[in-house]
């Protein structure tokens, strides 16, 4: 009998597009590792902001990345990023002080560099803890971290009704900004991926069209 293919889904799309929430729900129906690669970038930047570093330091960004080691703790289907042997607060990583500066320190080609490896890695982490795959969404997943990835979606949503999910949230954020000091990276993912576009789609619907070449990959194996 031929054995389950490993499969890696890429996700990428522009700020509060809907990606978690449809890779979480991908994880579950799959039993793929779940990595928020967002959450990295939070975390990293957590920790500069705790050591006091601005994104105008590059000197400070480079040693305090030196100065810490990245490891994964699985939960349930989720890789979390540890920082030191830490995982940073979710309330810490989602406050406003991180929203507002995580698109800053995340230009910095020495953070996206600390980071290349640990995110490849995580397609390694899937196979030794037994998922059927990973799928893994951030900005630059399909073009940089696994340009040769199984599937890569791109999800696009209007910025209007972006902002309005936000806000229902109760998260201060600013959407248009984050979009434009990411929207090198984004145009680049969006190369070559399946555009969708959620902004009149449900997440039960978005998740569908992404789902459904996923399960035939899967059968047909
Ligand atoms: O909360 P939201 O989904 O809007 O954003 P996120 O996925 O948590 O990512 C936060 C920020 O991290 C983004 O605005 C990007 O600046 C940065 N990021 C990145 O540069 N590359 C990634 N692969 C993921 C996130």
């Amino acid at each position: 009998m031929p054995s389950s293919p490993f499969l890696i889904v890429a996700i990428d799309g522009g700020a509060a597009s809907g990606k978690s929430s449809t890779s979480r729900t991908l994880s579950e129906r799959f039993h793929l590792l779940h990595a928020d690669t967002g959450s990295y970038y939070r975390a990293v930047t957590a920790e500069l902001l705790r050591r006091h570093v601005t994104p105008e330091d590059i000197n400070g960004v480079e040693a305090a990345l030196a100065a810490v080691t990245f490891t994964t703790r699985v939960t349930g289907r989720n890789a979390e990023i540890e920082l030191s042997g830490h995982t940073i607060p979710d309330t810490e990583i989602r406050s406003a002080e991180v929203t507002a500066h995580v698109a800053r320190f995340a230009a910095i080609p020495a953070v996206r560099a600390a980071l290349l490896d640990y995110q490849r890695g995580q397609a390694d982490t899937a196979r030794r803890d037994g998922f059927r795959g990973l799928v893994m969404e951030g900005r630059d997943i399909g073009s940089k971290i696994f340009p040769d990835a199984d599937f890569r979606f791109f999800l696009f949503a209007d910025p209007v009704e972006r902002a309005r999910r936000r806000e229902q949230q109760g998260l201060q954020d600013q959407v248009a900004k984050r979009d434009t000091l990411d929207s090198q990276r984004l145009q680049e993912s969006l190369q070559g991926a399946v555009l969708i576009d959620g902004t009149h789609l449900t997440l039960a619907e978005v998740v569908d069209t992404i789902a459904a070449p996923i399960a035939a990959k899967f059968a047909s194996a």
